[in-house]
């Protein structure tokens, strides 16, 4: 039998708390964002179709990209009990500077598309951050424009060497006199991949208005605002003739780039020089051998070759391979700090985010940006103080198992049991079919338990 009263005054005005409401839009709406794919869903509504589909595409079935994230949602953690993490040091050491966090952001071409604050934007809110932030060769900011956005802060310069190798390494001077201190030269694009979303959109650089255009455009009048009342949207260091962007990069592109180059831009760029676009244990070892300050294990964001290596489950035998000291990065499909976390339990020194950090742009210019960063850095936090570490160094191999997914076929073929205990693949990965991804998978070669998916990444740190 329940026992009612009369609500009492006083305690009905205790549980009218109104909150004052938020009048700055921008704010409130990037304040409701809890995630990055919250930022993503802002993002799409704010944006025209072929930008958003120009960031948020990859090539071909997608496949790369979707695996890459699948496979950050298929680590488990293990964390100790009973180890008191109060306070997180999320700052660490890479490439002889300091970055607050282990996570930089990666370089992006065509940057102002997304929203006209692009690059500025981006190097801007990296700089007030403490990470370091990274220009494209396609970027839509001269560099001298990012140095003035992040004139305190660490600039990185990514280096296509182009058919026209006078004005690749006329750039990488250039950045190099703006004291940009590292030089990320990309290795994964001899020609474009294909890029459909942007083949079935007609997107073009420049863009060109059609009436498909012009009606996607009704719903988001500050885009186009912002584009029409802002400095023209064109690359900052290269003339185009226009076309698809895939168009722009096979003419710019030379598919015979080779180890010589590599030779050319040691004595061309003062700095620290990596290589993205890393795939594979042997070219891991021999870039390392060859002197290089660092590798980015990523397949471009899934942009290049579909259905390459996923980046992620290539890192423990990379780590192993080249050695503890070695500088192994990794990006392609990070969208939670949690992503960062375990990259660097598996031995990454360090990360990169792209779309992460677009989607941010796209959501709300610099603000958006600095909610990108602030929703990743609460989640490396949080994450740290659930495992019981409280710095970087303390992350381990053994807090992180990577579940098996996918299985190579003809390696070691899964007993028919331990197949069957795969989870279903959830829908954001529905083209997801097996395929020989995990060549370099530990537990690949080892007889599956029936139970349970198999730990690929909790060998050693090395
Ligand atoms: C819109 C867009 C443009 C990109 N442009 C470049 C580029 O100009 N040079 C480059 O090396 N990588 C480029 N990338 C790849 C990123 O540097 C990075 O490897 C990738 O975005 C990581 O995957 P994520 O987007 O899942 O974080 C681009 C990626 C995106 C999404």
């Amino acid at each position: 039998m329940v026992t009612r009263q009369f609500p009492k005054p006083a305690e009905l005005l205790e549980l009218m708390q109104f909150k004052k409401p938020e009048l700055d839009g921008k704010k409130r709406r990037l304040e409701s964002a809890l995630t990055i794919y919250d930022l993503r869903d802002i993002a799409k509504r704010r944006t025209p179709k072929a930008a958003f589909d120009y960031t948020d595409g990859a090539a071909e079935g997608e496949l790369s990209l979707a695996r890459a994230r699948q496979a950050f949602e298929d680590v488990e953690f293990h964390p100790d009990v009973l180890r008191p993490a109060e306070n997180v040091d999320m700052s660490t050491e890479i490439l002889g500077g300091p970055s607050a966090m282990p996570f930089g952001i990666a370089p992006t071409g065509f940057t102002r598309l997304m929203q006209t604050e692009g690059e500025v934007a981006g190097a801007g809110g990296a700089g007030a951050a403490g990470i370091p932030f990274t220009l494209s060769t396609l970027g839509t900011t001269s560099i001298e424009g990012v140095k003035a956005a992040n004139p305190n802060g660490r600039n990185w310069f990514q280096l296509y060497v182009m058919r026209d190798r006078d004005i690749s390494y006329g750039l990488a001077r250039r950045a190099a006199e703006a004291g940009f201190d590292t030089l990320q030269f990309t290795v994964d694009t001899p020609v474009a991949g294909a890029r459909l979303r942007d083949k079935r959109n007609g997107f073009s650089i420049p863009p060109q208005l059609t009436l498909g255009t012009i009606i996607n455009a009704i719903p988001r009048p500050w885009w186009w605002y912002d584009f029409l009342t802002t400095p023209k949207l064109e690359f900052a260091s290269l003339s185009t003739t226009g076309g698809t962007v895939g168009e722009l990069l096979n003419a710019a592109m030379d598919p015979t780039i080779s180890y010589d180059d590599l030779t050319v831009i040691r004595d061309i760029w003062p700095g620290k020089i990596v290589v993205k676009g890393v795939q594979n244990v042997a070219d891991s070892k021999r870039l390392i051998d060859a002197g290089v300050d660092g590798i980015i294990l990523s397949n471009h964001g899934g942009r290049q070759l579909d259905r390459a290596p996923i980046p992620f489950r290539l890192l423990p035998e990379v780590v192993r391979e080249v050695g503890k000291d070695a500088t192994v990065m990794v990006d392609t499909g990070i969208m939670n700090g949690a992503d960062i976390v375990a990259s660097i339990a598996l031995g990454a020194k360090f990360t990169l985010i792209g779309r992460a950090y677009l989607y941010g742009l796209m959501a709300g210019g610099r603000q958006g940006v600095d909610r990108t960063i602030a929703i990743l850095r609460s989640e490396i936090e949080r994450t740290m103080k659930l495992l019981g570490v409280s710095s970087i160094a303390e992350l381990e191999p053994r807090h992180v198992t990577q579940l098996q997914r996918l299985v190579p076929v003809g390696v070691a073929a899964p007993a028919p049991e331990a197949a069957a205990s795969v989870p279903a693949p959830r829908p954001r990965t529905p083209r997801a079919t097996a395929a020989s991804t995990a060549k370099t998978d530990a537990a690949a070669s080892r007889p599956a338990k029936p139970s349970a998916a198999k730990s690929t990444g909790s060998a050693t740190k090395a």
